[in-house]
């Protein structure tokens, strides 16, 4: 089973059992973590942004050109800023830790 740690805005750290295949922002909505995601995953908003811990960026995947362009109007863009519906989980990002930045 992989996990993933979700970082609130507030600091409080939540470790979850994530199932390969499933979008980090699945995942995330699943285990009710503060995340508007409006979209449903279709990479048309910018409300599922996550800033991935720097040793796990290279790991989270690919960066599409679409996700970049939304990327930039999402708020407190950071060098590791990631749309989290374009990620998978896999075996790959196993204990990748995410910083949730405060909605709206
Ligand atoms: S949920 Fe809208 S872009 Fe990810």
């Amino acid at each position: 089973m992989t996990t993933l740690t979700f970082i609130k805005p507030d600091g409080e750290k939540t470790t979850v059992e994530a199932t390969n295949g499933a979008t980090v922002m699945e995942v995330a909505k699943e285990n009710d973590m503060p995340m508007l995601a409006a979209c449903g995953g279709s990479l048309a908003c910018a409300t599922c942004h996550v800033i991935v811990d720097e040793a796990w960026y290279e790991k989270s995947g690919e960066v599409c050109e679409a996700e970049e362009d939304l990327l930039d109007t999402a708020h407190g863009l950071t060098n590791t800023s990631r749309l989290c519906c374009q990620m998978k989980v896999s075996d790959d990002v196993d204990g990748m830790v995410m910083t949730l930045p405060p909605m709206g």
